[in-house]
C-alpha cells in the first residue's frame, strides 16, 4: 500500500531552512510514503466573499488537499506562531463552510528554526487549528529541530546520522498514523432519516 503524502511549507523564502529539512525528509522517508508538495505561495488573502467564486488558485489548493492521503507541514515559527502564510492557506483550505478539506487527514507538524526551541510554539499552535479541522496528529514522536546547515545537503542528505535516524523514525512513525487513520472505521451513515431531526 503506497500513501500520497501532501507537505506544505510554511516559509516562502528561497532559501528557506524548512524548504532544506522537507528535502532531507522526502528522501528518508519509508517507501510507502509518495511524497509531492502543496505549494501555497500563489494563494491569495483569504477573503469571505470570494468563498463561493474561488479562483484556480484556491480550487487547485483545495483539491490537492482532498486528494492526498496525509498532510505534513513543515514550518518555521514566526512571533511565537504560524507564518501567516501557512495560517492563510489553513484558512483558505477549511472553508467554505461544511467544506473543510482537512477533515480526517493524518497529519504531521514538524519545523526547523534558527533559534533553541525549533518551533515548538508554532506546532503547539498548529495543534488547536488542526484539532478544530478535526484532522488527528501525529502526537508522538515531536521534533523540534533547531537547524543546523553544515549537516543537510541540498540533495537532502543528513550527514549527521543521529539526526537522520530521528527523522528516518519520525517518518515511520508518521506512516503508521496515516495507515491507522485510514484503516480505521467511519461511523456509520444516520440511515434514511432527515438527520436533523432527534427521534
Ligand atoms: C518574522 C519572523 C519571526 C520570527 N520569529 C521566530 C520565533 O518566534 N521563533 C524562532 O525560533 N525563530 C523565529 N524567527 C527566525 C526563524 O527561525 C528563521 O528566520 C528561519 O530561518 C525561518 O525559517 P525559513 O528559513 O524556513 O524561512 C523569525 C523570523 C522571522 C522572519
Amino acid at each position: 500500500m503506497t500513501y500520497r503524502i501532501g507537505y506544505l511549507i510554511g516559509s516562502l523564502a528561497s532559501d528557506s531552512i524548512n524548504r532544506v529539512l522537507s528535502k532531507a525528509l522526502v528522501r528518508l522517508a519509508p517507501e510507502d510514503l509518495e511524497m509531492f508538495e502543496i505549494p501555497i505561495r500563489d494563494l491569495p488573502l483569504y477573503n469571505r466573499d470570494e468563498e463561493h467564486d474561488p479562483g484556480p488558485a484556491v480550487t487547485a489548493f483545495k483539491q490537492a488537499i482532498e486528494g492526498a492521503d496525509g498532510l505534513l507541514f513543515i514550518s518555521p515559527e514566526y512571533n511565537r506562531s504560524i507564518p501567516g502564510a501557512l495560517k492563510n492557506a489553513i484558512d483558505i483550505g477549511s472553508r467554505p463552510w461544511g467544506h473543510n478539506s482537512f477533515a480526517r487527514k493524518p497529519t504531521g507538524i514538524i519545523g526547523a528554526s534558527t533559534g533553541a526551541i525549533g518551533t515548538a510554539v508554532m506546532q503547539s499552535s498548529m495543534r488547536g487549528v488542526l484539532s478544530f479541522l478535526d484532522a488527528p496528529q501525529l502526537n508522538s514522536p515531536e521534533a523540534y529541530i533547531t537547524f543546523k546547515p553544515e549537516i543537510y545537503g541540498d540533495d537532502g542528505s543528513v550527514s549527521d546520522e543521529s539526526t537522520a535516524q530521528f527523522l528516518r523514525h519520525y517518518m515511520e512513525e508518521y506512516s503508521a498514523l496515516v495507515a491507522r487513520v485510514l484503516s480505521s472505521a467511519l461511523p456509520g451513515h444516520m440511515g434514511d432519516s432527515d438527520p436533523d431531526v432527534m427521534h
